[in-house]
């Protein structure tokens, strides 16, 4: 038995080696402020060449490659014009605001291009549907950014789920998110609704949300109660330290705050909540409860949303009638390669070997289906039922 989890521990530190007899043909689509971390990760790996890019804003793509000193990369007004023009792009990265997510991965998509679709999957239901149909006509891979998912800790926490040693799950308390984290010193387009279309809900929800329902198998949504607010959001005092106080104050479009109250397949309960700007330090714990044990995963103050737990998982049990706790030693992080790196590797592998992604649509269209699910029941007023029809 020891020679067999040894064997695993190695497996799944052996690093693979990169074939670079043929280089994979990326363009990337928006280059703001997060395309600087996937051009700096795909500068990391020796088979992918960068060979185009696209943005809305004029020069502003020929200004990313410079800053990034790459030449020779071709440059587009937008994604439809450079996926029209490059015919032999093995995959691109969308590193759009959200509410062109959809609309540019289904373009690829349609043209037979891998994609790389960064966080959050989209906005609205409708868009999850109509993307989940592309991946699924085109036979491509669409893999959604998901960083943490290559954090030790959130694997952890899988690994620990998947012994069953909790019984039948039953409840999850989860969220978190920030205490004073409105992101605006990147520009305004995560806080006006016509680009973001999402708050703290989309930006950090995601992750929050990923992280239990990837550690249980990602069990269907079925109703969803939601309530989203922005108060802080849209109120210049938030912004006092800020140069631009009354225009974010404006701008502010979306949530800072969202909670959710959610139905699972399985007679299972999540109940959610997720900020970007609060009067508390945390919204406590993520815990899960299951019919033979319980896990508790602590919550960082602050600031706690992405794999930033507070300290190691505790589990608990009762064993010959006493209540007993065990502190799970907390995995270590891997020296030398970021979460981020991994994803961008994951995606190159997955296409050169022609393997499934393992950030897949068939799981993030639950917890797509849970965001855009919140949102609407938060502007309806009264639960909703999923029906995604797939
Ligand atoms: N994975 C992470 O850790 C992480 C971190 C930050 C942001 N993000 C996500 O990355 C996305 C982008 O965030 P950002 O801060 O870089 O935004 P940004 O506003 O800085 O950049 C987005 C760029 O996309 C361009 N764009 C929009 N539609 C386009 C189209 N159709 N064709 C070409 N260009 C287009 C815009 O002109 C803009 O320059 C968001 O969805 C955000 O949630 C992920």
């Amino acid at each position: 038995m020891a020679n067999i989890l040894d064997a695993f521990q190695e497996n799944q530190e052996a690093k693979k080696a990169i074939d670079t007899s043929k280089k994979l043909k990326i363009g990337i689509i928006g280059t703001g402020w997060i395309a600087d971390a996937h051009m700096a990760s795909y500068l990391k790996q020796p088979d992918i060449e960068i060979v185009a890019g696209a943005d809305l804003i004029p020069g502003k793509a020929e200004a990313f490659f410079k800053k990034h000193g790459v030449e020779g990369v071709r440059c587009y007004p937008d994604h439809k014009a450079m996926i029209d023009a490059e015919k032999d792009l093995d995959g691109v990265s969308v590193c759009t605001y959200n509410a062109t997510h959809a609309e540019c991965s289904i373009y690829a998509l349609e043209h037979g291009v891998n994609v790389l679709l960064e966080k959050p999957m989209c906005v609205t239901m409708e868009e999850a549907k109509a993307l989940y149909k592309a991946e699924k006509a085109s036979g491509k891979i669409l893999s959604i950014g998901f960083q943490p998912r290559f954090d030790p800790v959130m694997q952890q926490i899988k690994k620990v789920v998947s012994t069953g040693v909790l019984g039948k799950i039953y409840y999850i308390q989860t969220g978190g998110g920030r205490r004073h984290g409105i992101p605006t010193p990147f520009g305004t387009t995560f806080i006006e609704k016509k680009t973001a279309g999402l708050g703290a809900l989309g930006d950090i929800g995601c992750y929050a949300l990923d992280a239990v329902l990837n550690a249980i198998g990602y069990p269907k949504p079925l109703t969803v109660t939601g309530y989203k607010s922005a108060y802080l959001g849209k109120n210049p005092n938030y912004y006092i330290w800020d140069n631009k106080p009354a225009e974010y104050a404006d701008l502010f479009g979306v949530d800072d705050f969202a909670a959710g109250f959610v139905r699972l397949e399985n007679d299972i309960i999540l109940d959610f909540r997720i900020s970007w700007a609060m009067h508390a330090d945390t919204m406590g714990d993520t815990i899960i409860l299951g019919t033979e044990g319980a896990l508790r995963i602590p919550a960082k103050k602050d600031e706690c949303w992405n794999g930033t737990i507070g300290g190691p998982l505790v589990l608990y049990q009762s064993i010959a009638g006493k209540q007993v706790e065990t502190v799970i030693p907390r995995e270590k992080e891997i020296e030398g390669e970021s979460n981020f790196d991994r994803k961008i590797r994951s995606f190159a592998d997955a296409i050169k070997d022609n393997t499934v992604t393992p950030i897949s649509i068939d799981e993030i269209i639950y917890n797509q289906a849970i965001l855009s699910g919140i949102a609407e029941s938060a502007e309806l007023g009264h639960e909703i039922e999923i029906k995604l029809d797939l």
